[in-house]
């Protein structure tokens, strides 16, 4: 098979590899296509909190076709359209991996939806229902709002009811949030993030943070009486640092949210959100940049670390 290998951190080359074969419990999967996230790119340059040792192949969602089972497999047969999320390993022909990690696919969503929204939305959902226990009416704020994770966010929000205010560096890019169904915007790429949050809902019952940075440290003071803070990522660099007399003050919390590892010890609450998640697939509002050849996956990873993706990248495989 062809796989996309990170052969010493920072690069990916094109290789040659043995099929693989199931072993008791697995199965193998004909991958069709592959989601791109920013924590590819991290994963790939050993700044990741998960640090495999090269070679390895980049790629943390994938959908396809089921084309072998090991023995003890009962749950997915040979055939099934299936989706699934590894920390790493997906940018190949054919993954293997154990037969409780896979999501059969509902036959009305497609490969390519399921691997452009598998990630995104199911950390959105979970962050928003299982970590900030979100509800109808609420005011949520979705930092990064443009990006991968933020753009999900405000859709999800907006269809648990949420009123979404969408924040983004540039107005331009909190512009864009509107496709995703934001009710207002705001930049904080200029002026105080804490003030514009304020103004626009007079403290925010939930934030939604996936950028850090001085951001983070600004917003987390918006939050109003016993709101939730959603700690999700570090997209900026930078690691905030927050006095706890802020929560004290506000009876408010700050909320972390981990997704990987929420999917490795809840298998059956991820099941049912993602149930509820497939249910709304004609609502989504998700957006494709561009589905690419698996050959083109090191310039896709260069162009989502250099921000220059507005939506979903793809890869097709083979390809
Ligand atoms: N906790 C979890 O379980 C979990 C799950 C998924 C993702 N994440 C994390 O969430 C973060 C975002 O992931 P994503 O896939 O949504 O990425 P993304 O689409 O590339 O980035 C999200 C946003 O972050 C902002 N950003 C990116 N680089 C920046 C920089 N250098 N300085 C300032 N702002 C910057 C951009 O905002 P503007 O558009 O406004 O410029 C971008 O839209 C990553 O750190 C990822 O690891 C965490």
């Amino acid at each position: 098979m062809r796989a996309l290998v990170c052969t010493r951190l920072g690069v990916l080359e094109l290789l040659e590899l043995p099929d693989p074969v199931p072993g008791p419990g697995e199965v193998v999967v004909a991958v069709s296509h592959v989601g791109l996230n920013f924590h590819d790119t991290l994963v790939i340059a050993g700044q990741h909190v998960v640090k495999p040792e090269p070679p390895f192949s980049p790629g943390s969602e994938y959908a396809g076709t089921v084309t072998a089972a090991g023995s003890e497999v009962t749950s997915i047969q040979v055939g099934d359209r299936v989706v699934g999320n590894e920390e790493y390993g997906c940018a190949r022909e054919f993954v293997v991996v154990r037969a409780d990690r896979v999501t059969r696919l509902p036959e009305h969503v497609s490969e390519a939806q399921g691997a452009a929204i598998l990630v995104a939305y199911a950390t959105a959902y979970h962050a928003l229902v299982q970590r900030a226990g979100l509800r109808a009416g609420e005011t949520l704020v979705v930092l990064g709002a443009a990006g991968g994770v933020g753009s999900a966010a405000v859709d999800i929000g907006n269809l648990l009811g949420a009123k979404v205010i969408a924040g983004a560096s540039t107005v331009e890019r909190a512009a864009l949030a509107l496709e995703y169904g934001a009710h207002e915007t705001f930049s904080y790429g200029d002026g105080d993030p804490k003030q514009k949050i304020k103004d626009l809902t007079g403290g925010a019952d939930v934030i939604f943070d996936p950028v850090g940075g001085a951001v983070a440290e600004a917003a987390v003071r918006a939050v109003g009486w016993q709101g939730r803070y959603l700690v999700v990522g570090f997209a900026s660099g930078g690691i905030p640092r927050v006095g706890l007399n802020i929560p004290l003050v506000k009876g408010s919390s700050v909320v972390g949210v981990f997704f990987g590892e929420f999917v490795r010890r809840d298998r059956a609450t991820h099941e049912a959100n993602l149930r509820t998640i497939f249910g709304w697939a004609d609502r989504l509002r998700h957006r494709v940049h561009d589905v690419l050849p698996l050959s083109e996956g090191p310039r896709a990873l260069r162009d989502l670390a250099a921000g220059k993706v507005r939506g979903k990248l793809l890869l097709r495989v083979p390809g």
